[in-house]
């Protein structure tokens, strides 16, 4: 049953008829647990709050599916609003994209066009930027471009998926780049041709890409609220006397709060991953897809209690 409703929830994550509706009507359906606004306002406020609770943020301007380069270069503007936001107010804050949103599917060179625009700013407010990763389809594409950018940008890092097959090759080959890599099981629903279809897999690939990327001497975002891939995070560090410098825990804004904050006073680094903006609608059904139980909170959320 679980299962079914995940890939009904990932089903669904994919429809362009929903997400335009979606943007069109608002936050509904309870999705104001996991995003933090529509505006940048409401997002600024979001991050005052976790800095004051020595927690780091990194915002995302939520969009995914452009149709048009209008849209790419809108959203585009999205990011760079956001950046300068982060600097006027002083804000302890990174910024997160999807480069759907930037019009992957569209051009490369609109996406790079649109990435410089964005990177020349956030290289002049000193903003880091991370490429989200996306589908499976996706991925080789995004790799090339992190790739290019990373050559004319030093505050540029991506992610990698610890479902997909080929993600130990990804690593071993970005070394040369020391990219600053967040490291994720995945969220998106893939083929068992591309992907680990056992959990356990997925889990232990993580740990096995965290343990790759830290020996290597690269920075590492490690994303998970699995207490199991923090447990082994925290030993693996101890064991190697890795500094604290060189790795942090990342967070959905809104899950696992109470962790959150007792990593901060066992003294780690804890980054809070904040969505913003008008397009939540995907962004929230792959939330629901993570963790089903949450679907009580869409129930509450259209019924009103
Ligand atoms: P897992 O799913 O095993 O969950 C462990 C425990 O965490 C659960 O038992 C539950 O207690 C809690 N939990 C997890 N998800 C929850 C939810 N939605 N609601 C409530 N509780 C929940 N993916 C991707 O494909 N591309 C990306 O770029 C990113 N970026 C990203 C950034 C950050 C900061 C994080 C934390 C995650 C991502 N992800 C992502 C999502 C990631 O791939 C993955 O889908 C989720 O983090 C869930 O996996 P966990 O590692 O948390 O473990």
């Amino acid at each position: 049953m679980e299962q079914l409703l995940r890939n009904f929830f990932l089903f669904l994550s994919k429809n362009r008829f929903f997400t335009r509706l979606a943007k069109r009507y608002g936050l509904r359906f309870g999705a104001g647990r996991f995003v933090a606004g529509e505006t940048v306002p409401a997002a600024v406020e979001t991050i005052k709050d976790l800095n004051q609770q020595d927690m780091s943020v990194t915002i995302d301007h939520l969009g995914e599916f452009i149709d048009s380069e209008a849209e790419a270069r809108e959203a585009a503007d999205g990011c760079i609003e956001a950046i300068k936001a982060i600097a006027e107010h002083e804000l302890d804050s990174q910024l997160s994209l999807k480069l759907t949103s930037m019009g992957l599917d569209i051009s490369d060179d609109l996406v790079l066009e649109n990435m410089r625009r964005i990177l020349d700013v956030a290289e002049e407010k000193n903003v880091f930027v991370t490429l989200d990763m996306e589908d499976h389809e996706r991925c080789e594409k995004t790799l090339t471009i992190f790739k290019k950018l990373r050559s004319e940008y030093e505050h540029i890092g991506t992610v990698l998926q610890s479902y997909l097959y080929r993600t130990v090759d990804d690593i071993k080959e970005l070394d040369q780049y020391n990219p600053n890599l967040r490291l994720v099981k995945g969220a998106y629903k893939e083929s068992p041709k591309v992907a680990f279809p056992d959990k356990k897999d997925v889990d232990e690939n993580l740990k096995k890409i965290i343990k790759i990327h830290l020996l290597n001497g690269n920075y590492t975002a490690v994303a998970s609220h699995d207490d199991q891939i923090i447990e082994y995070t925290k030993q693996l560090v101890e064991e190697h006397q890795i500094s604290k410098d060189q790795f942090e825990f990342q967070m959905l804004y809104g899950i696992r709060v109470d962790r959150q904050r007792e990593l901060v006073e066992e003294g780690y680094k804890m980054r809070v991953y904040v969505p913003y903006g008008k397009d939540w609608y995907g962004y929230f059904m792959r939330r629901l897809a993570e963790r089903p139980a949450n679907v009580a909170f869409v129930l509450k959320g259209v019924f009103g209690k």
